[in-house]
């Protein structure tokens, strides 16, 4: 039988970085909300179901204006997500009916493609963990609380990690409930989740340098260069019935 594999997508944020009146995820790139483009990468996709999170606020219209509008049948629920990224992965994993794997994505990292999700696939099976990412371009220094760059790691060692991050489903729960068991969780991805509590280290492939997350107001300007570069190649992001 097939594997089934469900999409977490996270738009649950406050984007206080952005310093924007809406919320980063719902602001219009091109003809589309931002959040819009990956759940018709999904849509598009081997993944069989897609668990929207958002603010408690915008599950109505995210329900309305985005899901039904245009047409995203994979889109199984809309739920509320938490007060960290970390609680709403948890509350996106909790309400999953029975995957066998999840891949869990930004909603505010719009240039979602099929080549990423299906070396996602392939990648997590083999290996039960699995982000995308790139190789960094730049120096990067560990700078002590002085101001001073103290350590430089080789660099051909570095990666900058993005999502889409994918899961062996039970490996992925049973390290998120030893991770709320622990005190004071300390994680800036899944990927450190999976590493911390569940002993399993994700193997790291190749995403695209154009799959920026959208985070401060000059990446607005960034995201308008990536989106006609993204619609020169083969995707179709065209909503239809
Ligand atoms: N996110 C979420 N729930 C949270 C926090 C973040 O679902 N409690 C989502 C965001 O909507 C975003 C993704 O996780 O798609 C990555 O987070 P980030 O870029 O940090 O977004 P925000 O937290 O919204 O931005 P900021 O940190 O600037 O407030
Ligand atoms: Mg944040």
């Amino acid at each position: 039988m097939k594997d089934k594999i469900t999409g977490i997508v996270l738009a649950a944020g406050k984007g206080s970085r952005m310093k924007s009146d809406i919320a980063k995820q719902f602001m219009l790139l091109g003809e589309y909300p931002v959040v819009y483009y990956s759940l018709k990468a999904f849509e598009n996709s081997a993944v069989d179901e897609v668990i929207l999170v958002t603010n408690e606020s915008a599950v109505d219209y995210c329900k309305k204006e985005i899901v039904e509008k245009y047409y995203l049948k994979k889109v199984k629920k809309v739920i509320a997500g938490g007060m960290e990224r970390y609680d709403s992965v948890y509350r996106g994993i909790m309400e999953a009916d029975a995957p066998d794997y999840v891949m869990i994505h930004d909603g505010a990292r719009p240039f979602l493609t099929r080549k990423m999700i299906d070396d996602s696939i392939e990648a997590v099976k083999k290996n039960r963990a699995c982000t995308v990412g790139v190789p960094v371009k730049d120096t990067i220094k560990i700078v002590n609380c002085n101001g001073f760059g103290v350590e430089t790691p080789p660099r051909e060692e570095l990666w900058q990690i993005q999502t889409p991050q994918t899961f062996d489903y039970q490996l992925i729960c049973e390290s998120y409930q030893k991770m709320y068991a622990d005190k004071k969780p300390e994680v800036t991805d899944d990927t450190m989740v999976v590493e911390k509590y569940g002993n399993v280290a994700s193997k790291v492939i190749f995403g695209d340098y154009a799959n920026i997350k959208i985070t401060t107001p000059e990446d607005i300007n960034l995201s308008a260069i990536f989106l006609k570069k993204f619609l020169t190649k083969d995707v179709d992001i065209k909503n239809r019935k």
